[in-house]
This record gives structure tokens, C-alpha cells and sequence, in this order.
């Protein structure tokens, strides 16, 4: 990924741990020194969103855009455009940015824009991942960093991550520990696009 001044973006919806992780990385890595690259804002379509006040403490532009305000999910999509574009990113990270986005949104970042799921995709797209894997038996769970495109949880793999699924594991339980594989590779496979 060429040129200086690489703004990522990254929209949340909750606790934000994932972007609190990617932002912890850029600053451990020196990413602005070394690709010219920081967090430049960091947007929930939730006012309420955890995440929101700690990237403010650290700094950080951040802004809510509710999206219970908007007729449609093309309008909405239509003001975060508006709102994300005025940072000129190089990246759009979502990390637990709960909407499905319109193809009008997945287009115009084409390339740009990147997601985590927790799950080893393509097995289990969709919401319940963690009991869904519990209750088909899976030896093994994880996590997947991976390009978006229109099609839910879909697009190129860039990382992954895998962990056991244990005897008396909960969602819950399976939940955290798969949270502490997506806190390494997210910021992992972010370094890697940027290093390109
Ligand atoms: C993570 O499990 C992520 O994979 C999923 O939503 C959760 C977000 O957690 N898309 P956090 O807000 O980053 O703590």
C-alpha cells in the first residue's frame, strides 16, 4: 500500500476491543513512522458504545451516527460514506460494527475495507458463531480477518487463528478466548496491508 499518510478508520458498535488492540499495536509498531499510517477516527453507529470514550481518552477523533435516524439503510450508509470520507482513508476497519452494509458501501471501499468474524471461515458466517460451533462438536474454533465484500462474512482470507474448543466450554468462555487470538492478528493482518 503506497503513499504517506495512510488514515485508517475503524466503526464500532460495542467494547471496542479489537480497536482498542489495533490502536495499542499502531503505537507499540510505530506504524505512523514506519507507513505513515495512524487511527484517524473511530465512528459507532451507537452513541452508547464503550469504545467511543476510550478512543476518545486516547485522543482520537471519534463520532456516533445513529443509524435508527435514517429511513433507509442506503441513507444511512450514504451519511457514514460522508462521514468516513472525510478522512480519506486507506483503510475502513470494522471490528464489531454491527450492520449488514449495502453494496453501495462494500463498492466504494472496494479494497479498502476489512472485517473480523469470529469464526474459521468459510465455516460459520452469520451471528451465534460461538454456540453454533459448540453445538456441531467442533474440535476447533477461531477467528478470521478477511477482506469484505457484498456477501455476508465473505471475501479473501488475509489471517486466522485457531484455538481448541474445551469440554464444558460455554459461548461465553469459547467467546473470550477466541477474543484474545483476534486482538493479535486484526492489528497482524492491518501491519501486513500496510507493509505492502
Ligand atoms: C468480536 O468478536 C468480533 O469478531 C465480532 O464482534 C466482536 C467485537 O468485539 N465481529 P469488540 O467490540 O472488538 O470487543
Amino acid at each position: 500500500m503506497s503513499g504517506v499518510n495512510k488514515n485508517i478508520v475503524i466503526l464500532i458498535s460495542g467494547s471496542g476491543s479489537n480497536m482498542a488492540a489495533i490502536v495499542e499495536t499502531s503505537r507499540k509498531q510505530r506504524w505512523q513512522d514506519r507507513y505513515g499510517a495512524r487511527v484517524a477516527a473511530v465512528i459507532s453507529n451507537k452513541a452508547a458504545a464503550k469504545g467511543l470514550v476510550w478512543a476518545q481518552d486516547q485522543g482520537i477523533e471519534t463520532s456516533a451516527l445513529d443509524h435508527t435516524a435514517y429511513d433507509s439503510r442506503e441513507a444511512f450508509d450514504a451519511a457514514l460514506m460522508a462521514r468516513i470520507d472525510r478522512y480519506n482513508p486507506a483503510l475502513v476497519v470494522l471490528a464489531g460494527f454491527m450492520r449488514i452494509l449495502t453494496p453501495g458501501f462494500v463498492q466504494h471501499y472496494e479494497g479498502r475495507l476489512v472485517n473480523i468474524h469470529p469464526s474459521l471461515l468459510p465455516a460459520f458466517a452469520g451471528l451465534k458463531t460461538h454456540q453454533r460451533a459448540i453445538e456441531m462438536g467442533c474440535r476447533f474454533a477461531g477467528a478470521t480477518v478477511h477482506r469484505v465484500t457484498s456477501e455476508l462474512d465473505h471475501g479473501e482470507i488475509l489471517d486466522q487463528a485457531v484455538v481448541p474448543v474445551l469440554s464444558g466450554d460455554t459461548p461465553e468462555i469459547l467467546a473470550a478466548r477466541v477474543l484474545a487470538q483476534e486482538h493479535l492478528i486484526y492489528p497482524r493482518a492491518i501491519e501486513r496491508l500496510l507493509s505492502v
